[in-house]
């Protein structure tokens, strides 16, 4: 592991009890010197979590690092996150540092209602954080829920009630199945990984539509809160070209934080801790941390407006 600069791993893993330490790493994260009481809040009894979702069909752009980063995070200005690892890969939890050998129930469980996602969530070496993690029945759940009732309501049925945790956080599998719908109905916002490629915005009129879809029929207050670009490479034209055409299309939606192309960003899952944790001075975790105070400003925000109306 790269070094702990600062003590900031300490902080994160729960060591510490130095105040200075601790002052140094909220500080770090708070997006303005102004009084921030959403922010200050952190849930230790049950209450209404706000519910996101990390999602995008495509595989391998980043969708499960940034549920993983953005999440951690989160915990480290005080607020209490759940994971929930949709992905039949399980590599949000794999990636959090839990062994699939050793995992007892799963999300699987929770959408078949055999049990509660505080039962089955597993605390993770992140201070605040715990991990619904996946397992490998997740694979078959697609068709067996074809049959169950209200097949779409059950991870929103699952997560839609006071709950011990100020964020649930929902990593979605590579593609727009029956799972990845559960998370569409379940959620109230989307943050989506754009990865800077050909087909990118292909892609993501297909994901549109589908947003559009079920705003009509099964949840609609659902939104997407941002596009976060990623592996970006500043020297490769084709990726520079296609971030001007999706900012150009999709213009405030999306963060001016993009997540560069970075190693250590790839080998963190490999020890079983976030990026941030794993070398918080990289470059890669600096973005995630960036992009982090981003989605807290529109949070804060989204809160200001439900507070008004
Ligand atoms: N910004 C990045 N720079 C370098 N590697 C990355 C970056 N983001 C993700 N990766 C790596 O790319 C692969 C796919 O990322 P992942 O987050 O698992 O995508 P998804 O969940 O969308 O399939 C993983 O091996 C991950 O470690
Ligand atoms: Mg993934």
């Amino acid at each position: 592991m790269a070094g702990d600069p600062s003590g900031f791993l300490a902080f994160f893993c729960g060591k510490a009890q130095d105040g200075g330490i601790r002052r140094f790493a909220l500080s770090s994260f708070l997006p303005s010197q102004k009084p921030f009481k959403f922010i200050a809040m952190s849930n230790n009894s049950a209450s209404m979590p706000r519910l996101l979702a990390v999602a995008n069909q495509k595989g391998g752009v980043g969708k499960t690092t940034t549920a993983i980063n953005l999440s951690t995070a989160l915990c480290a200005v005080g607020k209490k996150v759940l994971l929930i690892d949709l992905d039949p890969q399980g590599n949000a939890t794999t990636g959090l540092g839990v062994k699939r050998s050793e995992i007892q129930k799963s999300i699987y469980d929770v959408l078949f209602d055999e049990a509660e996602v505080t039962e089955v969530a597993v605390p993770t070496k992140v201070r605040g954080l715990s991990v619904v993690p996946s397992s490998i029945h997740l694979a078959g759940a697609e068709i067996e829920l074809v049959t169950e009732q209200y097949r779409e309501y059950r991870l929103r049925n699952a997560i839609r009630k006071p709950l011990p945790y100020d964020y649930v956080i929902v990593d979605c599998p590579p593609s727009l199945n029956l799972l990845t719908l559960n998370a569409f109905v379940g959620v109230e916002s989307l943050i989506v990984p754009l990865q800077c490629e050909f087909y990118a915005l292909e892609g993501l009129s297909h994901l549109t539509k589908t947003i559009r879809r079920v705003r009509k029929s099964l949840n609609p207050d659902l939104d997407i809160q941002g596009i976060v670009l990623t592996m970006v490479d500043r020297r490769n034209n084709l990726s520079a070209q296609v971030a001007e055409d999706v900012r150009k299309f999709f213009g405030d939606k999306v963060y001016q934080t993009h997540i560069p192309r970075n190693v250590r960003l790839s080998e963190a899952p490999s020890y079983g801790l976030p990026a941030i944790i794993y070398d918080m001075k990289s470059p890669g975790a600096q973005a995630y941390i960036q992009l982090a105070k981003e989605v807290i400003g529109r949070e804060r925000e989204i809160f200001e407006q439900q507070r008004v109306a």
